[in-house]
Protein backbone atom coordinates (compact mmCIF):
# COMPACT_ATOMS: atom_id res chain seq x y z
CA UNK A 1 0.00 0.00 0.00
CA UNK A 2 1.18 3.66 -0.96
CA UNK A 3 1.85 6.43 1.36
CA UNK A 4 -1.49 7.86 3.33
CA UNK A 5 -2.05 10.81 5.18
CA UNK A 6 -0.63 10.98 8.42
CA UNK A 7 2.57 9.03 7.97
CA UNK A 8 5.41 10.05 8.32
CA UNK A 9 6.94 11.04 4.90
CA UNK A 10 9.87 8.75 4.11
CA UNK A 11 13.61 9.75 5.26
CA UNK A 12 16.26 9.53 2.11
CA UNK A 13 19.85 10.84 1.27
CA UNK A 14 19.32 11.96 -2.66
CA UNK A 15 21.68 14.08 -4.78
CA UNK A 16 20.04 17.12 -5.83
CA UNK A 17 21.07 20.07 -8.20
CA UNK A 18 21.65 22.06 -4.73
CA UNK A 19 24.11 19.19 -3.75
CA UNK A 20 23.34 15.97 -1.47
CA UNK A 21 20.79 16.33 0.82
CA UNK A 22 19.34 14.60 3.55
CA UNK A 23 15.40 14.77 3.47
CA UNK A 24 14.16 15.14 7.15
CA UNK A 25 17.21 17.28 7.78
CA UNK A 26 16.24 19.57 4.36
CA UNK A 27 12.50 19.88 6.15
CA UNK A 28 13.64 20.27 9.84
CA UNK A 29 10.82 22.65 11.25
CA UNK A 30 9.31 24.04 7.97
CA UNK A 31 6.29 22.94 6.09
CA UNK A 32 7.78 21.05 2.81
CA UNK A 33 6.12 20.04 -0.63
CA UNK A 34 7.93 16.71 -2.32
CA UNK A 35 6.88 16.96 -6.09
CA UNK A 36 7.80 14.58 -9.03
CA UNK A 37 8.03 14.99 -12.83
CA UNK A 38 8.52 12.80 -15.26
CA UNK A 39 11.44 13.72 -17.55
CA UNK A 40 13.93 16.58 -17.80
CA UNK A 41 13.45 18.44 -21.30
CA UNK A 42 9.54 17.74 -21.03
CA UNK A 43 7.55 20.86 -21.97
CA UNK A 44 4.87 20.79 -19.46
CA UNK A 45 7.34 19.68 -16.43
CA UNK A 46 9.20 22.92 -18.12
CA UNK A 47 6.09 25.38 -17.65
CA UNK A 48 5.55 23.74 -14.11
CA UNK A 49 8.74 24.62 -12.60
CA UNK A 50 8.78 28.03 -13.62
CA UNK A 51 5.64 28.76 -12.22
CA UNK A 52 6.74 26.91 -9.24
CA UNK A 53 10.05 29.19 -9.49
CA UNK A 54 7.77 32.41 -10.19
CA UNK A 55 5.98 31.82 -6.81
CA UNK A 56 8.94 31.24 -4.85
CA UNK A 57 8.11 33.61 -2.88
CA UNK A 58 4.28 32.40 -2.36
CA UNK A 59 6.15 29.34 -0.50
CA UNK A 60 8.20 31.30 1.18
CA UNK A 61 5.98 33.33 2.92
CA UNK A 62 3.87 30.57 4.37
CA UNK A 63 7.15 29.01 5.52
CA UNK A 64 7.35 26.21 2.79
CA UNK A 65 10.71 24.42 1.67
CA UNK A 66 10.13 23.28 -1.99
CA UNK A 67 11.79 20.11 -3.30
CA UNK A 68 11.03 18.70 -6.81
CA UNK A 69 12.20 15.12 -8.03
CA UNK A 70 12.95 14.02 -11.87
CA UNK A 71 14.00 10.63 -12.39
CA UNK A 72 16.89 11.56 -14.32
CA UNK A 73 20.77 12.53 -13.39
CA UNK A 74 21.79 15.70 -11.82
CA UNK A 75 23.83 17.06 -14.63
CA UNK A 76 20.86 16.81 -16.17
CA UNK A 77 18.67 18.48 -14.20
CA UNK A 78 21.26 21.32 -14.19
CA UNK A 79 21.02 22.28 -17.55
CA UNK A 80 17.17 22.08 -17.86
CA UNK A 81 17.31 24.72 -14.99
CA UNK A 82 19.25 26.79 -17.41
CA UNK A 83 16.69 26.32 -19.52
CA UNK A 84 13.82 27.08 -17.14
CA UNK A 85 15.58 30.67 -15.79
CA UNK A 86 16.14 31.52 -19.55
CA UNK A 87 11.85 31.14 -19.57
CA UNK A 88 11.39 33.24 -16.59
CA UNK A 89 14.29 35.70 -17.67
CA UNK A 90 15.83 35.91 -14.47
CA UNK A 91 13.59 37.34 -12.63
CA UNK A 92 12.84 34.28 -10.47
CA UNK A 93 15.87 31.84 -10.84
CA UNK A 94 15.10 28.32 -10.05
CA UNK A 95 16.72 28.25 -6.05
CA UNK A 96 15.31 24.85 -4.76
CA UNK A 97 16.54 21.68 -4.65
CA UNK A 98 15.41 19.00 -7.31
CA UNK A 99 16.23 14.91 -6.43
CA UNK A 100 18.48 12.98 -9.48
CA UNK A 101 16.48 10.25 -9.52
CA UNK A 102 17.67 8.15 -12.36
CA UNK A 103 17.06 4.67 -10.79
CA UNK A 104 13.64 5.19 -9.23
CA UNK A 105 14.94 4.53 -5.72
CA UNK A 106 12.89 7.76 -4.08
CA UNK A 107 10.28 7.74 -6.55
CA UNK A 108 9.92 3.80 -5.73
CA UNK A 109 10.04 4.59 -1.95
CA UNK A 110 6.99 7.38 -2.35
CA UNK A 111 4.75 5.10 -4.85
CA UNK A 112 5.46 8.02 -7.92
CA UNK A 113 6.23 5.03 -10.66
CA UNK A 114 3.16 5.33 -13.05
CA UNK A 115 1.29 1.93 -13.71
CA UNK A 116 -1.67 3.20 -15.75
CA UNK A 117 0.54 4.09 -18.88
CA UNK A 118 2.72 1.51 -20.15
CA UNK A 119 3.92 4.13 -22.86
CA UNK A 120 5.64 6.15 -20.24
CA UNK A 121 8.69 4.55 -20.27
CA UNK A 122 12.55 5.83 -20.48
CA UNK A 123 14.84 4.49 -23.19
CA UNK A 124 15.93 1.58 -20.69
CA UNK A 125 12.79 0.24 -20.37
CA UNK A 126 12.03 1.86 -16.84
CA UNK A 127 8.70 3.62 -15.80
CA UNK A 128 8.75 7.65 -15.61
CA UNK A 129 7.24 9.10 -12.22
CA UNK A 130 4.13 10.42 -12.09
CA UNK A 131 3.07 14.05 -11.17
CA UNK A 132 2.81 13.58 -7.67
CA UNK A 133 2.60 16.29 -4.72
CA UNK A 134 3.14 16.10 -1.39
CA UNK A 135 2.53 18.45 1.37
CA UNK A 136 4.51 17.37 4.35
CA UNK A 137 4.41 19.78 7.78
CA UNK A 138 6.86 20.42 10.36
CA UNK A 139 6.26 17.40 12.23
CA UNK A 140 6.96 15.42 8.77
CA UNK A 141 3.23 13.98 9.05
CA UNK A 142 2.08 13.67 5.17
CA UNK A 143 -0.81 16.06 4.95
CA UNK A 144 -1.91 15.86 1.27
CA UNK A 145 -1.51 13.86 -1.56
CA UNK A 146 -2.26 14.60 -5.00
CA UNK A 147 -1.43 12.47 -8.14
CA UNK A 148 -1.79 13.81 -11.57
CA UNK A 149 -1.04 12.34 -15.41
CA UNK A 150 2.10 13.21 -17.56
CA UNK A 151 -0.07 15.24 -20.27
CA UNK A 152 -1.44 17.10 -17.63
CA UNK A 153 -0.14 20.13 -15.37
CA UNK A 154 -0.20 20.95 -12.08
CA UNK A 155 -2.19 24.01 -10.55
CA UNK A 156 0.45 25.06 -7.85
CA UNK A 157 -2.27 27.91 -7.01
CA UNK A 158 -4.53 24.83 -5.21
CA UNK A 159 -1.70 23.97 -3.65
CA UNK A 160 -0.88 27.10 -1.87
CA UNK A 161 -4.37 26.86 -1.76
CA UNK A 162 -4.50 23.80 0.57
CA UNK A 163 -1.10 25.01 2.30
CA UNK A 164 -3.35 27.99 3.87
CA UNK A 165 -6.32 26.04 4.56
CA UNK A 166 -4.23 23.29 6.40
CA UNK A 167 -2.23 26.33 8.30
CA UNK A 168 -5.25 27.73 9.75
CA UNK A 169 -7.10 24.47 10.63
CA UNK A 170 -3.80 23.59 12.83
CA UNK A 171 -4.49 27.27 14.38
CA UNK A 172 -7.94 27.37 14.76
CA UNK A 173 -10.97 25.02 15.44
CA UNK A 174 -12.02 25.75 11.84
CA UNK A 175 -12.12 23.40 8.56
CA UNK A 176 -12.57 25.39 4.70
CA UNK A 177 -15.15 24.83 2.36
CA UNK A 178 -15.59 24.01 -1.42
CA UNK A 179 -13.85 26.85 -3.57
CA UNK A 180 -12.17 28.24 -0.33
CA UNK A 181 -9.56 31.34 -0.90
CA UNK A 182 -7.75 33.20 2.12
CA UNK A 183 -10.04 35.64 3.40
CA UNK A 184 -13.57 33.77 2.85
CA UNK A 185 -16.01 32.61 5.19
CA UNK A 186 -14.43 29.04 6.85
CA UNK A 187 -16.27 26.88 9.06
CA UNK A 188 -16.73 25.62 12.57
CA UNK A 189 -15.16 22.58 13.39
CA UNK A 190 -18.16 19.99 14.02
CA UNK A 191 -16.11 18.88 16.88
CA UNK A 192 -16.91 22.45 18.47
CA UNK A 193 -20.18 22.29 20.82
CA UNK A 194 -22.34 24.50 23.33
CA UNK A 195 -20.54 27.02 24.95
CA UNK A 196 -17.40 26.72 23.18
CA UNK A 197 -18.97 27.65 20.11
CA UNK A 198 -19.59 31.55 21.47
CA UNK A 199 -15.50 31.22 23.51
CA UNK A 200 -14.12 30.59 20.55
CA UNK A 201 -15.93 32.43 17.86
CA UNK A 202 -18.41 35.24 19.25
CA UNK A 203 -21.39 36.00 17.79
CA UNK A 204 -19.67 35.64 14.35
CA UNK A 205 -20.96 31.82 13.58
CA UNK A 206 -24.15 32.15 10.48
CA UNK A 207 -25.81 28.70 11.52
CA UNK A 208 -27.21 27.40 7.99
CA UNK A 209 -28.06 23.79 9.81
CA UNK A 210 -26.68 23.06 12.97
CA UNK A 211 -23.91 21.23 10.83
CA UNK A 212 -22.80 24.06 9.29
CA UNK A 213 -21.94 27.02 10.76
CA UNK A 214 -19.80 29.39 8.82
CA UNK A 215 -17.43 32.42 10.95
CA UNK A 216 -14.96 34.83 9.58
CA UNK A 217 -11.47 34.11 8.52
CA UNK A 218 -9.61 34.05 12.17
CA UNK A 219 -7.14 35.78 9.99
CA UNK A 220 -8.55 38.25 9.11
CA UNK A 221 -9.74 39.34 13.14
CA UNK A 222 -8.52 39.96 16.15
CA UNK A 223 -9.63 36.61 17.60
CA UNK A 224 -8.70 33.30 19.91
CA UNK A 225 -10.45 30.73 18.08
C1 LIG B 1 5.90 16.68 -20.34
O1 LIG B 1 6.39 17.17 -19.31
O2 LIG B 1 5.53 17.39 -21.26
C2 LIG B 1 5.74 15.18 -20.45
C3 LIG B 1 6.61 14.32 -19.79
C4 LIG B 1 6.46 12.94 -19.95
C5 LIG B 1 5.45 12.43 -20.74
C6 LIG B 1 4.56 13.31 -21.37
C7 LIG B 1 4.71 14.68 -21.23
Amino acid sequence: MGLRLGDIAPDFEADTSKGPIKFHEYIKDSWAILFSHPDDYTPVCTTELSAVALSSADFASRGVKLIGLSANDVESHKGWIKDIDALTQGSDPLDFPIVGDKDRKIATLYDMLDHQDATNIDNKGLPFTVRAVFIIDPKQTIRLTLTYPASTGRNFPEILRVIDSLQLGDKHKITTPANWNKGDKVIVHPSVQGEKVKELFGDDVEVVYPYLRFTSDPSTKKEKA
